[in-house]
């Protein structure tokens, strides 16, 4: 974390769980032990059809929603597909963008992953773009070069002033789901190595200013080393932020200072 220069971000990513009446019931039971003087921003994204009863159930909390997933065009004939503009009417201020789950079981792309990025952006909302490695590429030494790609993909065609809204999310994917946690220093190597690539892309003080996460089985016994990183600044957070009890665990590693 790095207060001085960028937001520190806690997010949950509820993936496809909870009913709306379980929205509110979680939102219930943080209220009581969420922290009232907070360091951190704090962001729950939930699925869509749960975005108003999160919206109702949050309010007074100071607890952003976010949504999973956006579709790029502006409207039209699209069946099934949300647009940026319904978000942000609703009151939706972060979009997970290219998660490695929609990457790999509904085909998204670098380039989808980039007409996303700027419909969220030019709707006025907060991109959270996800980039990971899978285990062979990181056995293969890799890493780095494919979220290089991942970056400069997610960011083409973006200016400066549009990419200090991002908010970048590594989230290695063996990391995911599996309780294996990539070490501190793992996470602090690959979230200074996106910092640098967005310093050469935009410059120092863009690359200072943007919050990048790590996600992939964060919880309360090893949020606080993770989130003492120089370069993390924050979580996102899955299995661990559907408990209450446990996403504030993890917010109060973040309120720490
Ligand atoms: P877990 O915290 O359950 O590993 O999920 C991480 C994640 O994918 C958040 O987007």
């Amino acid at each position: 974390m790095n207060r001085r220069y960028r937001k520190t971000i806690i997010a949950g990513n509820w993936k496809m769980n909870k009913t709306a009446t379980e929205t509110k019931k979680f939102a219930e039971e943080l209220k009581v032990i969420l922290p009232k003087a907070k360091w951190c921003d704090v962001v729950v994204c939930v699925p869509f059809v749960n975005i108003p009863a999160a919206l109702r159930a949050f309010k007074d909390m100071r607890v952003a929603i976010g949504a999973e997933n956006v579709f790029y065009e502006k409207s039209g004939a699209y069946t099934g597909e949300v647009s940026a503009d319904m978000l942000k009417d609703l009151g939706v201020k972060y979009v997970i963008i290219g998660h490695s789950e929609r990457r790999q079981y509904f085909g998204e792309t670098d380039v989808i992953v980039n007409k996303k990025v700027q419909a969220v952006l030019e709707a006025g909302m907060h991109p959270i773009i996800c980039v990971g490695e899978s285990l062979e590429q990181r056995e293969m030494g890799v890493t780095m070069d494919l979220i290089t790609l991942q970056i400069k993909s997610a960011l083409a065609g973006i200016p400066a002033e549009k990419v200090r809204k991002c908010v970048i999310a590594y989230e290695p994917i063996w990391a995911i789901g599996t309780g294996k946690t990539a070490t501190a220093e793992q996470a602090n190597e690959v979230c200074n190595g996106i910092r640098t690539t967005i310093r050469h892309l935009y410059g120092a003080r863009v690359a200072r200013s943007v919050t990048i996460q790590y996600g992939g089985s964060m919880n309360p016994k090893n949020a606080e080393e993770l989130l003492a990183q120089p370069d993390v600044d924050g979580g996102l957070i899955g299995g661990a932020a559907l408990k209450p009890d446990q996403f504030v665990e993890i917010i109060n590693a973040a309120n720490q200072e």
